[in-house]
C-alpha cells in the first residue's frame, strides 16, 4: 500500500463517517420532531372522553314541512369550558339533521345572520339548478333565502353547506354544514336501524386544529392552499374523543366525510367485519362485508355494526397524507378515535341487516354507443403562467380556471353521459351536482359489481375513471350546476366548472 493510498482510504472514510453522523442525525431529528407534535395518537393529548353532540333531528313531516334554518355567530365548546367563536345553522356548530322524504315538497327557509354573502347547497339533492344553492344563489346579510324542495331522489344520505365562490372552505370550516337524511317506502319498510341518535347514528368527520383547547380560525398557509388544509385532530360533529351510549345489536353508523382535505381509513377496534349499505346516493343492492374504508371530503358511507356480543368497539380513523406516496415509510399515519360505543347490555335494538337492500337498475346495460362523452381533468400540475404553482396560478379543470361567468359544459335532459376524469399530482375527491352516478371504471380498474352504487363524489387520480349518468332535472345558464374538486382549497382556487342542463 503505498502512502497516498492510504490517505486515500483515509479520506473516503472520513467522507463515510460524515455522512453516517449526516443520517443519523437527520434520523434523529425526524424521530424527535414527530414525537414532539405527537402525530401518532393525537387522542392520546387529550384523554378525557366527551359525550359525541348528536345535532337535533328536525323530521319535515312533524314540521309541516316548513323549516327555518339561521345562518348565525356561535360559540362552541370543543373542551369543557373553552370556546372558540364558530358558526352554525341555528347551532353554535354544524346544524340540525333534517329527515326529508320522497315525494314531500319541503320549504327551507335560509336567515343569513352572519353579516356577510354565503350560499348554502345541498349536496346530493336532485333539484334544479335554481334550487340547488351554487356560487349563484348568493343569500345576502340580513336576507332570507327560502327554497322548496321537491325531493324525487331514493333514500339516502346527503348534506348541505355554503359554496359561495372562494368561501367555501372557510364557511365549512367555521362550522357550516349539516345533514339532509332521505326516506322513501323501501327505507321505511327495510328492518334496518331507524332510531336517529340511538341505533342511527349520523358521525360528521372533521379535522381542526386547537391551541389551548380552542379551534383555530381558517388560515392556510400557501403550503395548504396546494395540498388542502390538513389538520391534527379529528372531531365528529364537533365533539373531541367522543363516546356514545348505544343499544345492543345492530347499529347504523352514516358516516360523512366533511373535512377540508383530509382523507381518512375508517377501521374499527379489533379489525371488527362491518357491512357497508349505502353510499351517497341510496342503498347497495346487498351489503358488502369489510374491514377497512376509506373516505375522501364530500363522501358518505352509510355502515352498520353487529353490537350483540356487548362489547365495546372503538370506530378509528387514520389520516391519509395529502399524496399516498408522501407517506413516511419508516412510520405508521397518525391515528385517532372517532367514536367508541359504549353499549348498554340491557338495551336491544331488534333492528337487522337485510341481505337484499335496493335494486339498482345499471345503466352500463344501456346502449353505451349512443352516450355524450365528456373527458374532464382537474389540472394542477403546472402554472398557467409558467412561474412556479401557487394557489393562485395552479388550479383549473380542463385548462380553464373557474370563472362564472363562463358555462363550460352543456348537457341535454335525459341524455346518457359517460365521463371520463383523471386529475394530476394527487388524489382529488371530483363531485357533480344535480345527479347521481355509477362507476365505470376507477382509476384504471373495473369497479366490482357489487360496488357499484349510486355516488355523487368519487376519488380520482391519473388513471381514468368512468362515470355514467343521466341528468333529470334543469340548470338554467342563470343557475348552473358545478362539477368540482370537493378539497374545498382546489375548488376555492378555481379546480371548478359550470354546466348547464337544457332541454
Ligand atoms: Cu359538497 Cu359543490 O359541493
Ligand atoms: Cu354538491
Ligand atoms: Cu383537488
Amino acid at each position: 500500500m503505498t502512502k497516498g493510498m492510504r490517505r486515500k482510504g483515509l479520506v473516503e472514510m472520513k467522507k463515510i463517517a460524515i455522512w453516517a453522523t449526516l443520517l443519523l442525525f437527520l434520523v434523529a431529528v425526524s424521530i424527535g420532531t414527530y414525537l414532539l407534535l405527537g402525530l401518532r395518537d393525537v387522542t392520546k393529548a387529550y384523554p378525557q372522553e366527551a359525550a359525541l353532540f348528536v345535532p337535533e333531528l328536525i323530521d319535515s313531516r312533524e314540521a309541516d314541512q316548513k323549516i327555518e334554518l339561521v345562518i348565525r355567530e356561535g360559540r362552541h365548546a370543543f373542551f369543557e369550558g373553552i370556546e372558540s367563536p364558530t358558526r352554525g345553522f341555528n347551532y353554535d356548530f354544524l346544524g340540525p339533521t333534517i329527515r326529508l322524504y320522497t315525494d314531500d315538497t319541503t320549504q327551507i327557509r335560509f336567515v343569513n345572520d352572519i353579516g356577510e354573502p354565503t350560499t348554502v347547497h345541498g349536496h346530493g339533492l336532485l333539484v334544479d339548478g335554481e334550487l340547488d344553492g351554487g356560487p349563484q344563489s348568493e343569500i345576502l346579510p340580513g336576507t332570507t333565502h327560502v327554497v322548496s324542495l321537491p325531493i324525487v331522489q331514493e333514500a339516502g344520505t346527503s348534506w348541505y353547506h355554503p359554496h359561495l365562490m372562494g368561501k367555501t372552505a372557510d364557511h365549512v370550516h367555521e362550522g357550516l354544514a349539516g345533514l339532509y337524511l332521505i326516506e322513501d317506502q323501501n327505507s321505511l319498510s327495510l328492518p334496518l336501524p331507524r332510531d336517529y341518535g340511538v341505533n342511527d347514528l349520523p358521525l360528521i368527520v372533521q379535522d381542526r386544529t386547537f391551541v389551548d383547547g380552542k379551534m383555530q380560525p381558517y388560515k392556510p398557509g400557501s403550503e395548504d392552499l396546494l395540498d388542502g388544509l390538513r389538520e391534527e385532530t379529528l372531531i365528529v360533529n364537533g365533539t373531541v374523543n367522543a363516546y356514545h351510549e348505544v343499544p345492543t345489536g345492530w347499529v347504523r353508523l352514516r358516516l360523512l366525510n366533511a373535512s377540508n382535505a383530509r382523507f381518512y381509513r375508517f377501521f374499527f377496534t379489533e379489525e371488527e367485519t362491518f357491512y357497508k349499505i349505502a353510499t351517497e346516493g341510496g342503498f347497495l343492492e346487498r351489503p358488502i362485508a369489510l374491514n377497512e374504508i376509506t373516505m375522501a371530503p364530500g363522501e358518505r358511507n352509510e355502515i352498520m355494526i353487529d353490537l350483540s356480543d356487548g362489547d365495546d368497539l372503538s370506530l378509528m380513523a387514520e389520516f391519509l397524507p395529502a399524496d399516498p406516496d408522501d407517506a413516511l415509510w419508516f412510520f405508521s399515519n397518525p391515528v385517532q378515535s372517532v367514536v367508541r360505543l359504549q353499549v348498554d347490555p340491557v338495551r336491544r335494538s331488534d333492528a337487522g341487516l337485510p341481505d337484499k337492500l335496493n335494486t339498482i337498475v345499471r345503466l352500463d346495460e344501456e346502449d353505451l354507443k349512443t352516450a355524450v362523452r365528456r373527458t374532464i381533468n382537474l389540472d394542477m400540475d403546472e402554472a398557467d403562467d409558467g412561474g412556479p404553482i401557487s394557489a393562485d396560478n395552479a388550479f383549473s379543470i380542463n385548462g380553464e380556471a373557474m370563472d362564472m361567468a363562463i358555462i363550460n359544459e352543456r348537457v341535454k335532459r335525459g341524455d346518457l353521459e359517460l365521463w371520463t376524469v383523471t386529475g394530476d399530482m394527487m388524489p382529488h375527491p371530483f363531485h357533480v351536482h344535480g345527479v347521481s352516478f355509477q362507476i365505470l371504471t376507477h382509476n384504471g380498474e373495473e369497479t366490482a359489481m357489487e360496488d357499484r352504487g349510486w355516488k355523487d363524489t368519487l376519488v380520482i387520480s391519473e388513471e381514468p375513471s368512468q362515470i355514467l349518468m343521466r341528468f333529470n332535472h334543469v340548470a338554467s345558464q342563470d343557475f348552473p350546476y358545478m362539477y368540482h374538486c370537493h378539497i374545498f382549497e382546489h375548488e376555492d382556487a378555481g379546480m371548478m366548472g359550470q354546466f348547464t342542463v337544457t332541454d
